[in-house]
C-alpha cells in the first residue's frame, strides 16, 4: 500500500495508458515534450467563450461523476477511469493526458499533496481529503477546474480547511472586475485565508486558459502587486487557491509531478475557469 508508517503518501503503481478514440481531437502538445509557445492573448470573442464554456461544462460534470465514485476503498486509478471515460464519452480530450509527460486524465491530490498527484493504486481511506482536477479539450479550447472532497468522515480541521478553501476561491472570484489589476484576486484570497491562520501556496498560480492550457498569464493567490495585468471584458483565466494547515514550502517527488507540503501538513484546493464580464466574473465551470 502506498503509505508510509506515518500514513503519509508514497508513490504507487501507475496503470497503462488509457486510449482515446482517434475521432477525438488532441491538443497540439500531445506526443511532444511540451506545448508550442502561445502568443494569442487571453481575451476571446463571444463565440470562442461559448466554446470554452462547453469544455468547462464537460470538465465540471466529469468531477461531479468522479465525486459520486469517491468512497473509502477505491483507488485513485479507478477515479482516473471514471474521469477518462466521462470526458472521452462526451467527445472531449482529457487535457492532462500527455501534457509535458503527465500520464493520466485527472490529477488526484490526497492530504499533504498540494497538486499534480498522479492516479495510481493508492486506496482512499476514511478521513482522507482528495482533490480532483480535470481539464477538458474540445473545439480547440480547454476548460480547467478542480474540487476537494472529504472521504467518508473527515476531522473537523480537514472539513474546515476544505470549506474555507472553497470560500477563499469565492472571495477571489468576487474581486474580479474589468479595469482592476489581477493582483486584487490574490489579495482577497490571502486576506481571507489569514483569518484562520492558513498558509497560501505561492509556487503554483491561476493562469490564462482557452486556446492554450496555460497561456502565460499568471494569477497569484497571495498579495503580489507586481502582477499588474489589467482585467478586460472577455479575458478568460483560472483561479485555483491552495491553502495549507501548516507551512507552504513544497517538495516534488521523483516522478517530477507530485507536489507535497514539506511538513506534510494537510492542503486543499478549488479551481474555476471564468470569463471577465462588465458585471464581474462569469464562472464557466460552475456546479
Ligand atoms: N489542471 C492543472 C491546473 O490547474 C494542471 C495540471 S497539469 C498536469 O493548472 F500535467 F499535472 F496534469
Ligand atoms: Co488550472
Ligand atoms: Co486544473
Amino acid at each position: 500500500m502506498p503509505r508510509d508508517s506515518h500514513g503519509h503518501l508514497t508513490p504507487g503503481r501507475i496503470s497503462p495508458l488509457r486510449p482515446v478514440p482517434p475521432t477525438i481531437d488532441r491538443p497540439e502538445y500531445v506526443g511532444k515534450v511540451g506545448p508550442a509557445p502561445y502568443t494569442e492573448g487571453d481575451v476571446f470573442d463571444e463565440a470562442t467563450i461559448e466554446l470554452i464554456a462547453e469544455s468547462s461544462r464537460i470538465a465540471s460534470d466529469a468531477i461531479t461523476a468522479v465525486g459520486e465514485a469517491i468512497r473509502p476503498g477505491i483507488t485513485t486509478d479507478e477515479l482516473d477511469r471514471v474521469a477518462h471515460d466521462y470526458v472521452v464519452s462526451h467527445g472531449a480530450y482529457p487535457s492532462t493526458l500527455g501534457y509535458r509527460g503527465f500520464p493520466k486524465s485527472v490529477c488526484t491530490s490526497i492530504n499533504e499533496v498540494i497538486c499534480h498527484g498522479i492516479p495510481d493504486d493508492t486506496v482512499l481511506v476514511d478521513g482522507d481529503i482528495v482533490n480532483i482536477d480535470i481539464t477538458a479539450f474540445t473545439n480547440g479550447v480547454h476548460g480547467d477546474t478542480n474540487r476537494t472532497f472529504v472521504v467518508g468522515t473527515g476531522s473537523q480541521d480537514a472539513v474546515d480547511l476544505v470549506e474555507r478553501t472553497r470560500l477563499a476561491l469565492d472571495r477571489g472570484i468576487k474581486a474580479v472586475a474589468p479595469g482592476r489589476q489581477v493582483n486584487v484576486i490574490g489579495r482577497a484570497i490571502e486576506m481571507y485565508a489569514k483569518r484562520f491562520g492558513y498558509g497560501v501556496v505561492k509556487d503554483y498560480t491561476g493562469h490564462g486558459v482557452g486556446r492554450a492550457f496555460h497561456s502565460g498569464l499568471i494569477i497569484p493567490h497571495y498579495d503580489a502587486p507586481q502582477f499588474d495585468d489589467v482585467m478586460e471584458v472577455g479575458m478568460v483565466f483560472t483561479i485555483e487557491p491552495m491553502l495549507t494547515l501548516g507551512e507552504t514550502s513544497a517538495d516534488i517527488w521523483a516522478d517530477d509531478w507530485t507536489v507535497t507540503t514539506r511538513d506534510k501538513s494537510l492542503t486543499a484546493q478549488f479551481e474555476h475557469t471564468l470569463v471577465v464580464t462588465e458585471r464581474g466574473a462569469r464562472i464557466l465551470t460552475d456546479y
